[in-house]
């Protein structure tokens, strides 16, 4: 039988990626979190001071791609060439930069080509921004995910504070509103709903609520 794809596409803080994992810990699917991809790219990029605020080394990285392996371990954990960064990816500096990183073409293809390869290796649930629209069009199930800015604000926020980041609401208001401009408007692949999504909202109700509503529909299918 071929492979179940289930995609979750979405803006940032949505909520996206804690229901992928929850569908994948529900079905013991695999749970590919694609933005992790493109934070990884973007670690490199800080590490290797390709990026700053003033510049952005587009070809160097593009000639480093080859000795750049991005993977994900056995527990879901994003890997670069061989060590897990899970939590460095999630630093406010690679979430000021990444989509600046994720809107060149090259670097699209680079995950895209990637993606693909993962969803060949098993069921998974894959949640993005392109994943419905681009890389698995014809996904099994397709999830798009909206909320209230206050309800995204509200878990950013809790999430970086809970790690100790030490962060304002403006910063983080800023940092949603930047890369919702961006992820929206570049020319590859921008944030769509994709054709045949189901729309959910993440509201007051919260996620297991969410969560729910995402496995009675998928539960429908079969
Ligand atoms: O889901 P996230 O916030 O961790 O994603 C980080 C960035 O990566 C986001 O600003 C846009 C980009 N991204 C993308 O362009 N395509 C995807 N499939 C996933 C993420």
């Amino acid at each position: 039988m071929k492979n179940i794809i289930i995609s979750v596409d979405g803006a940032s803080s949505t909520g996206k990626s804690s229901l992928a994992k929850a569908l994948a810990k529900h079905y013991r699917f695999k749970h590919i979190d694609s933005g992790a991809m493109y934070r990884a790219l973007t670690f490199y990029s800080l590490n290797h001071k390709l990026i700053d605020k003033n510049h952005f080394d587009i070809d160097t990285l593009v000639s480093h791609l080859p000795t750049i392996e991005i993977d994900f371990s056995s527990d879901d954990y994003v890997m670069l060439n061989g060590k897990i960064i899970e939590h460095e990816v999630r630093s406010m500096e690679v979430s000021n930069y990444v989509s600046i990183v994720a809107k060149e073409s090259l670097f699209r293809k680079f995950m895209v080509t990637k993606q693909r390869e993962l969803g060949k290796r098993g069921n998974v649930v894959m949640d993005g921004r392109d994943i419905g629209s681009v890389v698995f069009p014809d996904s099994t199930i397709k999830f798009y995910i909206e909320a209230s800015m206050e309800v995204r604000v509200k878990r950013r926020f809790l999430e970086l504070t809970q790690k100790n980041v030490d962060i304002s609401l403006t910063d983080v208001i800023s940092n949603i509103e930047n890369r919702d401009h961006i992820d929206s408007s570049r020319d590859d692949s921008p944030l769509v709903i994709p054709k045949n999504a189901i729309v959910l909202t993440n509201n007051e109700e919260g996620l297991s609520h969410l969560i729910e509503v995402a496995i009675s529909k998928i539960d429908s299918l079969f």
